[in-house]
């Protein structure tokens, strides 16, 4: 089937097939119970297991039977998703508003093994020398000992990425490693705290990294941290080697001043460039074995997304139950609680991922959707979380599929902690599904409420790429069958021209123009404080 014009799936007998069997087994009275399926069928783990490079997926506790799994196949196949997938690996402009292709998996492919399609061999040599170039750097960093500091500015998918990794492989951080520090955001207070905590500023590196080199956040706090590195005493003519840039626009970060600049291509998204020379912060930290052993474990998944029949198709199956979640249960949300301390920044990760992806109402061709997209996604890490929102998730009066991430090794020598972190998890699992009668209606638990198993054996560089190509790609898979284009974000553009006009009446003092909300909190916040003020 041809990509471009592939059904999207409300088009599809498949679609209306599980509209029908939704109707028919998981609502009224007769309503599929996950009790009752493991009662009829123990082997249910068994039978609902994926395997996936790394990532073991346990989905026996999902809201989902047989038929349903079938027809959700029957509706890959209908939508073309094989066609879809392998034009996006292929390099072709699947994303079609910018008229772009999605080249992150290309940034993992194997720098020794030309890449089989002639068109991507070109771009492919290319970033790989870039890539290779940054990865010189970072050593050279290390090996010279010139910085006790670096301060990696960006935000979005120049942000996140780079700090998950960071966190999660913190057992991996080599002794010679600089201390890594990151800020994102435009509140002055995270640069601040940054700059309060360096040693100097000629023994720090700024590492500027912006896809567009356009964003204000990034814009902004880049020129802070230049005005403060000279106010520091840091001389002029060494700028240059105090601020390196990696950017797919070396032409703008050059004209800001940045030395060095470490480019990736356009057609990388922002959030999915983790694998790019975006990753500098992150081969600064654990070395370039450990960042090749990321991308490794990250190509190791997009092969088993190329070649994994779809029915054992681990990013597959997981897309193909957010579709059913999302349009046949209709849930609203999906909780991520990874239980590993390593793993905290994950949920906020996958924000981006999964929202700004297929966060979207119109589809690739501008038709408006008359069904639902991205659910919402948030979480926490475990086993603070069971603290804080699993009362809601127990007891509350709406269902959110949880998803549990955990990791069977632990990197420290506590094992008391880890056995019982695990028990934790798998015990909010069980009481999730089993619920609890009681005579007391405060102390009943419903049950029947779904969660799934997502697990790695270690956390490594490795596996860590592989658990992140598979959100990758499971965003994909749900936004393919939706007929989204999962790569541009035109949503992100209006608060950005906003914010603008704003700024110019907040500097200006001047409303006019502006609707009277934001006239009548713009006059507050410009007010001048009390006399009596004490600060
Ligand atoms: O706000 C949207 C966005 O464009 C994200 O997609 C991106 O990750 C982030 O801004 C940062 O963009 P850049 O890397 O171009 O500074």
């Amino acid at each position: 089937m041809d990509w471009q014009s592939r059904p999207r799936c409300d088009e599809t007998p498949a679609w209306r097939a599980l509209g029908a069997h939704a109707a028919a087994h998981f609502s009224g009275p007769q309503a599929f119970d996950l009790r009752q399926a493991f009662a009829q069928d123990p082997a249910r783990p068994w039978h609902l297991a994926v395997q996936g490079p790394h990532v073991y997926a346990d989905l026996s506790r999902a809201l989902i039977d047989a038929p349903a799994r079938a027809l959700l196949l029957r509706l890959a196949e209908e939508c073309g998703l094989a066609a879809h997938r392998d034009a996006m690996l292929a390099g072709q402009h699947v994303n079609v508003s910018e008229d772009r292709p999605a080249l992150h998996p290309l940034m993992r492919w194997p720098a020794e093994s030309p890449h089989p399609l002639e068109d991507l061999r070109q771009i492919q040599r290319q970033s790989a020398s870039e890539l290779s170039n940054m990865l010189s750097f970072a050593e050279q960093v290390r090996a010279q000992g010139r910085f006790d500091d670096v301060v990696h500015i960006g935000i979005g998918g120049s942000d996140l990425g780079p700090r998950l990794a960071l966190q999660a492989l913190a057992p991996d951080i080599l002794p010679d490693a600089p201390r890594v520090h990151f800020v994102a955001n435009m509140d002055g207070h995270e640069l601040a705290g940054v700059l309060g905590r360096l040693r100097s500023a000629t023994r720090t590196l700024f590492v500027l990294a912006s896809k567009s080199f356009g964003t204000a956040e990034t814009l902004r706090n880049a020129q802070s941290a230049r005005d403060w590195f000279l106010a520091q005493g840091g001389p002029p003519q060494a700028l240059a080697e105090h601020f390196v840039a990696l950017t797919a626009r070396p032409d703008l970060a050059r004209a800001l001043g940045a030395g060095r600049c470490f480019t990736f291509p356009e057609g990388v998204g922002g959030r999915l460039s983790l694998w790019s020379v975006i990753g500098l912060p992150v081969a600064l930290a654990v070395g370039s074995a450990g960042f090749r052993a990321l991308l490794a474990g990250a190509h190791a998944m997009d092969q088993h997304f190329a070649q994994a029949p779809l029915s054992a198709n681990l990013p597959v199956q997981l897309g193909l139950l957010d579709v059913w979640y999302r349009n046949f249960l209709h849930f609203p949300s999906r909780c991520v609680v990874p239980y590993h301390h390593g793993l905290r920044r994950l949920p906020a990760y996958l924000q981006q991922l999964e929202m700004e992806s297929n966060g979207k109402r119109v589809d690739a061709r501008g038709r408006a959707v008359p069904f639902d997209t991205a659910p919402v996604i948030w979480g926490e890490e475990g086993s603070g979380a069971q603290h804080a929102f699993f009362q809601l998730l127990h007891q509350g009066t709406r269902v959110v599929p949880v998803e549990f991430v955990a990791v069977r090794r632990a990197a420290h020598d506590l094992p008391e902690h880890q056995a019982r972190l695990l028990a934790n998890a798998l015990a909010q699992a069980r009481a999730l599904m089993l619920g609890h009668a009681d005579e007391n209606p405060q102390r009943c638990f419903p049950g029947n409420r779904p969660s799934i198993f997502l697990l790695m054996d270690r956390l490594t560089p490795a596996s860590l790429g592989a658990l992140i190509a598979l959100h990758e790609h499971r965003m994909f898979t749900s936004g393919s069958l939706w007929g989204l284009n999962s790569f541009d974000q035109w949503g992100v553009e209006l608060g950005k021209r906003h914010s603008l006009a704003i700024e110019q009446a907040l500097n200006q003092g001047d409303c006019s123009g502006l609707d009277p909300a934001t006239a009548h909190l713009l006059a507050l916040l410009t007010q001048p404080p009390p006399q009596d003020d004490p600060r």
